[in-house]
């Protein structure tokens, strides 16, 4: 019997430790492992770049989560992406990316990818034809999403896109940090990967940085374990012990996430100085309709314009308290960001430029009514 999402959050990759009984995963903190006979490794561990216990434990209860074969955990998101790409590409290949990607993977891109003879297409993922457009027969190996998107909470309907990939030959591969499982399945709508930043929700308390793939197959999933260990940018025990740590709560802090949010949202949409809010939950969202098809929920992230500019958006982020000024997002506490000069600065100048009236927040799980309070004075 498969068990619901929260077991499988608390239990899957988790047995109590055989020796003491120990009801969480130790943190395996060893590089080496003692073996009982020449190249005879006693559990399969022999170095912790290729494998370790505690990295086991994340990587499989994500595998659960996402409903996938295999899960890989590493030092990054980007660091995730990166072996990805190198295991699925080849120079000379062709991604198709979302025309609103994530600062650093568009950086990773351009900078990046590039150079090592990676070509790409941002294109406007929520239009089934603009990316049917932007694949490149016999080129295209990846369609790359992410979905919501991050700062402009954009969203394309993964189901959708599965088919265009399919037709092409590609790969789906989806970046599922914004919504997490909890909120959204990937695989199940006919995406081959998806991506992490386990720095967001799914660690969860802004105290780690990492990243993580899960591929459907195992077949996949067995190519991207051999890049993993010969690239080498895993995820460190304590690290791994960490996010699966808070990976225990995903599920009831996605719930307090979307029910702040929707909270800030109502208020932020009624509000003089706000010109439009960016939130898939909203009826007047571009892709709500997707969002109600494919997510649980609309999650934790909500951005939206000012009517005074760049410069409001700035004194915005600047006056709010309980709302910290700062990067990063899908921490219990909550976060205000100017995405123009702060996480998205990378794309400045590029396709990617993102408005710079734009103010991107994270609700956090504090008391709605603190963080309705500090909004109000934040836009005075
Ligand atoms: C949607 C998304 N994908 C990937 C990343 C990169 O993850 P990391 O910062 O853990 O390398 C981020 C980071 O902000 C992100 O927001």
């Amino acid at each position: 019997m498969t068990h619901g999402f929260e077991t499988r959050a608390i239990h899957a990759g988790q047995d109590a430790e055989p020796h003491t009984g120990a009801v969480v995963p130790p943190i395996y903190q060893v590089s080496t492992y003692k073996q009982d006979a020449v190249a005879m490794p006693r559990a399969g561990y022999e170095y912790s770049r290729s494998a370790n216990p505690t990295r086991t434990a994340l990587e499989e209860c994500l595998a659960s989560l996402e409903g996938g074969a295999r899960g890989l955990a590493f030092a990054s998101g980007l660091a995730a992406e990166d072996t990805l790409l190198r295991t699925v590409c080849v120079p000379g290949d062709h991604v198709v990316i979302p025309g609103d990607a994530y600062g650093g993977t568009y950086r990773l891109f351009a900078k990046v990818e590039e150079r090592w003879g990676l070509a790409y297409t941002p294109a406007d993922l929520a239009d089934l034809d603009a990316v049917r457009g932007a694949v490149r027969p016999g080129e295209t190996t990846v369609v790359w999403v992410e979905t919501p998107t991050n700062p402009l909470l954009g969203v394309a309907d993964i189901a959708g896109l599965a088919g265009v990939a399919r037709d092409a030959g590609a790969l789906l591969v989806v970046d599922n940090t914004f919504a997490s499982p909890y909120l959204q399945q990937p695989l199940a709508l006919g995406a081959d990967v998806v991506v992490h930043s386990t720095t967001k929700y799914l660690g969860g308390h802004s105290d780690v940085v990492g990243g993580a793939l899960v591929a459907a197959d195992a077949e996949l999933g067995e190519r991207l374990a051999f890049h993993q260990n010969a690239i080498g940018a895993v995820a460190g025990p304590f690290d791994a012990w960490l996010t699966l740590r808070g990976v225990r709560t995903l599920g009831v802090r996605m719930d307090r996430h979307c029910d702040n949010a929707e909270r800030v949202v109502a208020v932020l949409a009624a509000h003089p100085r706000v010109t439009e809010v960016l939130y898939p939950g909203l009826p007047g969202h571009r892709g709500h309709d997707a969002a109600v098809k494919q997510m649980r929920r609309f999650g934790g992230m909500v951005s939206f314009r000012l009517a005074g500019g760049e410069a409001e958006a700035v004194r915005v982020c600047e006056r709010a308290e309980v709302f910290t000024l700062g990067e990063s997002l899908g921490g219990v506490e909550s976060l205000i960001e100017h995405p123009g000069r702060m996480t998205h600065a990378s794309a400045v100048g590029s396709p990617l430029e993102v408005p710079a009236d734009l103010v991107r927040l994270s609700v956090g799980i504090e008391t709605a009514d603190d963080l309705l309070t500090d909004l109000g004075h934040a836009l005075d």
